[in-house]
């Protein structure tokens, strides 16, 4: 028998998320993503099936160059329009008891006193269910909406992130000692001051005093999840995640950045298995493989090649000029997502890959089609290089999930690679084994060090 792999739905709290054009079919309810039963429905059906978790992308501006047309963003409802999934997760947490709760928040959208007792308070609602997907953004739109001319530099924006998630660990496992909360009614002693701390932090971008105004939650820090792949992406990643988000070609190319990431990791002084990785696949299921390839056909029929490129915009420069068709991706360089730019160059192997192909690569990537015995021989694969976990990407709410559920999960089961009951407790002892962060982890040098 294998071991389990953790399964996370990877979706966004909008009408088109990655898989453009799909939301028009008659079946698909991403176009009601206003609607919160949609979202409660959606993780009914994912905590019968014992997935870990539901991931919630986000990000705070248009993809495309800055001040550029957004036509096609909301003609393909590219993410435009689009909620904040921190609230929905409230809602959620209460329809909910075991499903893990992870969602994205930018460094550049909310001052990290406020985040952090946002989280706070998400993880007390949700009894230690919270998990938090850092990252730095990638839009110039986000940053003219935050008050900034442009992007930061890419490694820039990681130096950024290291002061954030340092004002966050001081909140979370430095400002409230254990036994801080003593409710005693008797004394009429709510919380002892003694063991109340500020965290008198300055750095180069904040200048927070403290204390944290949320008591210690069930898991304090939440779940630390981290999608960078360039060097300074790996760098952080190795030092702060505790899951990592991938989105490589092949298992091999996966194994490859496993590999490099585990090693940054052992040499900021934690331990290989401190952090989960997570694959990203979108799945197409049938009985039989021709059932599969007739899906696949009708899932193609819906795809709008205009909003995968428009997303995955690295066809133009930075000023918004196309490059010509025939420049090869080796040598465009971005600003944007390095990482995801390298895989995309690299799931072409017989030769080097152009802008031109760039529509049928981002359309057809990352996608495993047959019967669910073929898809969980193809997920050994991926297990074999390393990977801990899959993200299952969406074709459409909630059906993808419910095929998978239906179809695939009875065979991961029979094999021992997807859970058969949930684990108790919060999200962290579910996928660690305890609610707290381990000692190895930067944050916990936080612990009583402002007594
Ligand atoms: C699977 C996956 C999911 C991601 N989800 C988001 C997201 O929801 N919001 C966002 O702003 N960036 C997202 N990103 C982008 C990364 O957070 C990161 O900013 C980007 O990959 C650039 O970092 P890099 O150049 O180090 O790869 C995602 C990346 C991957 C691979």
């Amino acid at each position: 028998m294998s071991k389990p792999l953790h399964f996370n739905a990877f979706v966004m709290n909008t009408g088109s998320h990655i898989q453009h054009g799909q939301w028009r079919h008659a079946d698909a309810r991403q176009a009601d993503f206003n609607d919160v039963e949609v979202w409660i429905d959606l993780v009914t059906t994912l905590e019968a099936a014992k997935f870990d978790a539901v991931f919630f992308a986000d990000v705070v501006g248009l993809y495309g160059a800055a001040g550029s047309a957004y036509d096609v963003n909301a003609r393909e409802g590219l993410q435009l329009p689009s909620n904040d999934p921190s609230v929905l997760l409230s809602a959620l947490a209460v329809h909910t008891e075991h499903l893990g709760l992870a969602f994205t928040s930018s460094i550049l959208q909310e001052h990290p006193f406020t985040f952090a007792r946002r989280v706070s308070t998400l993880d007390h609602i949700s009894k230690g269910r919270i998990a938090w997907n850092i990252v730095t953004s990638s839009s110039e739109n986000a940053a003219r909406n935050f008050g900034f001319d442009r992007l930061a530099e890419h490694d820039e924006r990681y130096a950024w992130a290291e002061e954030y998630v340092d004002v966050t660990y001081k909140l979370w496992e430095g400002s409230w000692d254990e036994g801080a909360l003593v409710r005693d009614r008797e004394t009429g002693v709510f919380a002892n001051s003694s063991k109340i701390h500020k965290i008198d932090h300055r750095g180069a971008r904040y200048a927070v005093e403290g204390p944290h105004l949320s008591s210690p939650s069930p898991q304090r820090t939440p779940v630390l999840f981290q999608a960078g792949a360039s060097g300074a992406g790996k760098a952080f990643a190795a030092a702060n995640a505790e899951a990592v988000f991938i989105a490589a070609p092949t298992p091999e190319i996966a194994a490859e950045g496993i590999a490099q990431t585990r090693a940054l990791a052992v040499a900021a002084g934690r331990e290989p298995g401190d952090i989960l990785f997570f694959q990203g696949l979108s799945f197409i299921v049938g009985r039989t493989e021709e059932e599969a390839r007739a899906r696949e056909a009708d899932i193609d029929s819906y795809a709008s090649v205009d909003g995968y490129l428009a997303h995955m915009n690295f066809g133009t420069r930075p000023d918004g000029s196309p490059y010509p068709p025939e420049t090869p991706l080796a040598s465009i360089a971005t600003n944007e997502r390095q990482g995801m730019l390298d895989w995309l160059r690299r799931s072409v192997t017989d030769r080097e890959p152009t802008v031109a192909d760039l529509g049928q690569i981002v359309a057809q990537r990352a996608r495993v089609v047959g019967t669910p015995e073929s898809i969980a021989d193809e997920l050994e694969k991926w297990q074999a290089a390393g990977v801990d976990g899959i993200n299952v990407n969406n074709w459409r709410l909630p059906g993808s999930y419910e095929e998978f559920a239906e179809l695939v999960m009875p065979v991961l089961r029979e094999r021992g690679l997807a859970q058969t009951e949930y684990q108790p407790g919060t999200l962290r002892a579910k996928l660690f084994g305890d609610s707290r962060l381990n000692d190895r982890h930067p944050a916990a040098r936080y612990r009583g060090a402002f007594g």
